[in-house]
């Protein structure tokens, strides 16, 4: 408590201190033409050591990857250690999350031309593959509760120690990377290496996305049970994503599609008008300027988008906006004294935090700036910068006086913004490549003071985020994940959920992997892969007046043994009803080959319940194997 108190202080008056110095810039510089505040600085200093600390990061992740790596002795293949420490604190672990972020980076890595580390992704769809079925503290895999779950030991066994679970990011997280492999095994050739593999491992955790986006977790410092910015956002573009690749190896996903514009539609209430909240549906005492923010903004970034609030890509004026309000929170660090206004500082989480201390993080600092290339690359690609009353403040901080206007790559005004933003960017490289050890070792965090590394040391997200941000630097994107148009705010945010389908996935990889098509892998049995479960949506076209809503009910006891009490009642989303196509649906989770009977009913406004007509409706749920199944019905 004394800490909080005496750092809040220490903010207020060094955010005195620049606004004041900021006025006399932004003064003395009104009455010129827009230029750039800092001097063309040169970078080549910086330049230089990228490509050596980009050789050392590689290394430095590869290094915390079992079952080779130099630091992750006893670390089961595809597993990778936070961290090399084992006491102060404690990272010997795999955890879900950091995980497929380091995993993505290496994927990309893989379709950026980098064929030998295709071997690593490949144990990793196997390590996930078992750890999905793996039963711990937080289930099992039976409802999908299990994937929730967010550390396990290096040798692939539970941990069954207390903690802050469950944590929902996870499965999305680890979709996303599974996805971007599966789409490039697809596009080499390899397509039934994805759908017999790799699909079934992505499939259980679309289906977790799907059931859990819409309840409370822990957020990715494992510290807030609440709703994290980061954890929705991050099940927006898995299940927007995972219905594309079922469409593309003739499956499809109804759980995702009915999740995602619900899941987008909750991503926007964390915006505050000037900043997004990263926690809410929590009390936590604290601003919600957090980091979480810009991860969230870099993992939604698309090379095709444009300037996106609603998915928050990195141009985005909200995004923008964050990116300000979030690094100004951090000034009041002592080793941030002086440093004015449009200069990269060190980053941390949050201002409120406590753990170790609270300091920087070299993964904070790496995200600032690979929001900004980001940007760049999105800005170059529309042909514009748009400055508006939301981002102004952002760009004020770059060019004083910046009024304003959309401004087309042709003219100077763009040519100033982008020169000025590249060197901000580069900034908040700079400020961690000045702490960073002369042998290139990244730890998690440097101290709020002196600069020296805390905490845990060669941290494995350290490594990846310097990567991630050096590859957007260099003009190097990862795939584009957005449907164009797709992205459409339902007209009201609801509270909802869809259940999937889980299925036991059992890989065994060959002895040695050789890579040529399909060898990679070899499946004990095609059977292990047959989904237990399928998901039945119910298409029921049903014209509605406003306040009636359309339920369903039947013979087995998932569809609530024909009562309509209210707490037995399924009712049908009306998400996708147009007036020229009236549809109501849901998805339920059933065996295969069962059989029963079924009906439609309404309730409206004054509570009246109205039946479709006789006969009973009735059908046999699939049993080919198909994961997912649907029945068209039209009211009568
Ligand atoms: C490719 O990956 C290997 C490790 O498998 C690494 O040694 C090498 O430096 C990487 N090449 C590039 C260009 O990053
Ligand atoms: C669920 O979604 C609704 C509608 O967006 C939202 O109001 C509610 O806060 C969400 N709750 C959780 C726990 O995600
Ligand atoms: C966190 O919230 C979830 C509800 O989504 C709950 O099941 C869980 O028990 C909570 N965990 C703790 C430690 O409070
Ligand atoms: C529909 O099923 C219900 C419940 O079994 C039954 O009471 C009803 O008679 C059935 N309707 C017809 C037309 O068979």
């Amino acid at each position: 408590m004394y800490l909080f108190l005496l750092h809040n202080a220490t903010v207020t008056a060094l955010d005195m201190l620049n606004i004041s110095k900021l006025f006399v810039l932004v003064t003395s510089l009104a009455s010129v033409a827009p230029t750039p505040i800092q001097e063309r600085q040169a970078s080549s200093s910086l330049d230089t050591w990228l490509i050596s600390e980009s050789t050392i990061a590689l290394q430095g992740v590869l290094n915390n990857i079992g079952p080779g790596g130099s630091k992750a002795q006893g670390a089961a293949a595809g597993i990778v250690v936070a961290s090399p420490s084992k006491n102060d604190p404690n990272y010997y672990y795999t955890w879900t999350r950091d995980a497929a972020l380091t995993y993505k980076m290496l994927v990309d890595e893989v379709i950026a031309g980098n064929a030998s580390l295709e071997q690593h992704i490949r144990e990793y769809v196997q390590a996930q593959a078992v750890l999905q079925g793996v039963v711990n503290p937080s289930g099992n895999l039976d409802d999908g509760a299990g994937l929730g779950e967010p550390k396990f030991n290096v040798d692939g066994t539970a941990f069954t120690g207390s903690w802050g679970r469950p944590q929902r990011d996870g499965p999305a997280l680890r979709a996303t990377t599974l996805i971007s492999y599966a789409n490039y095994l697809i596009s080499s050739g390899q397509t039934s290496l994805a759908t017999d593999l790799v699909w079934p491992v992505i499939r259980n955790d679309l289906s977790y996305t799907a059931q859990y986006w819409n309840q409370t977790g822990f957020d990715l410092w494992e510290e807030i049970n609440g709703s994290s910015f980061f954890t929705i956002a991050g099940s927006y573009r898995a299940l927007v994503e995972g219905s594309a690749l079922a469409t593309r190896i003739g499956q499809t996903c109804p759980y995702c599609d009915s999740q995602a514009p619900q899941s987008l539609c909750f991503m926007q209430s964390f915006w505050t008008n000037q900043y997004v909240d990263s926690n809410i549906n929590v009390n936590d005492g604290r601003t919600g300027k957090d980091a979480n923010s810009l991860l969230t903004s870099i993992h939604m970034f698309d090379p095709a988008a444009t300037c996106d609030d609603s998915t928050f890509q990195p141009c985005s004026s909200r995004a923008l906006a964050n990116h300000k309000q979030v690094t100004d929170s951090f000034r009041g660090y002592a080793i941030n004294a002086g440093i004015l206004a449009g200069q990269g500082v060190a980053v941390g989480r949050y201002a409120e935090d406590v753990y170790m201390n609270g300091n920087p993080w070299y993964l904070a600092n790496f995200a600032a700036a690979e929001q900004l290339y980001g940007a760049l690359l999105q800005w170059n690609k529309v042909g514009s910068v748009t400055v508006d009353s939301v981002n102004q403040a952002f760009f004020q901080d770059l060019i004083a006086g910046i009024s304003t206007g959309t401004y087309d790559a042709s003219s100077s005004t763009f040519e100033s913004i982008v020169t000025a933003v590249r060197i901000y960017a580069d900034s908040y490289m700079s400020f961690a490549q000045r702490f960073t050890p002369p042998d290139g070792s990244l730890a998690e965090q440097f101290d709020k003071t002196t600069g020296v590394p805390v905490s845990a040391a060669d941290l494995t997200w350290s490594y990846a985020a310097l990567l991630t941000a050096n590859a957007r630097r260099n003009g190097q994107v990862p795939g584009s994940w957005l449907v164009p148009g797709g992205n459409t705010l339902p007209s009201q945010c609801r509270p909802s959920s869809a259940t999937g389908t889980y299925s036991s996935v059992i890989v065994t990889a060959s002895p040695t992997y050789t890579p040529t098509p399909t060898s990679g892998f070899v499946t004990s049995t095609t059977s292990t892969t047959c989904p237990t479960a399928v998901a039945l949506t119910f298409n029921e076209r049903a014209t509605t007046y406003y306040g009636e809503t359309v339920f369903l009910t039947g013979s087995i006891s998932q569809l609530g043994s024909w009562s309509t009490d209210e707490q037995s009642r399924i009712p049908l989303s009306a998400d996708r009803y147009t007036s020229s196509d009236p549809l109501w649906q849901v998805t339920v989770n059933l065996q295969p080959t069962t059989t029963f009977e079924y009906k439609y009913y309404r309730i409206g406004s004054d509570g009246q319940i109205s039946w479709e007509s006789d006969p009973n409706r009735s059908f046999t749920v699939p049993s080919d194997c198909q994961a997912s199944a649907t029945v068209s019905d039209t009211w009568r």
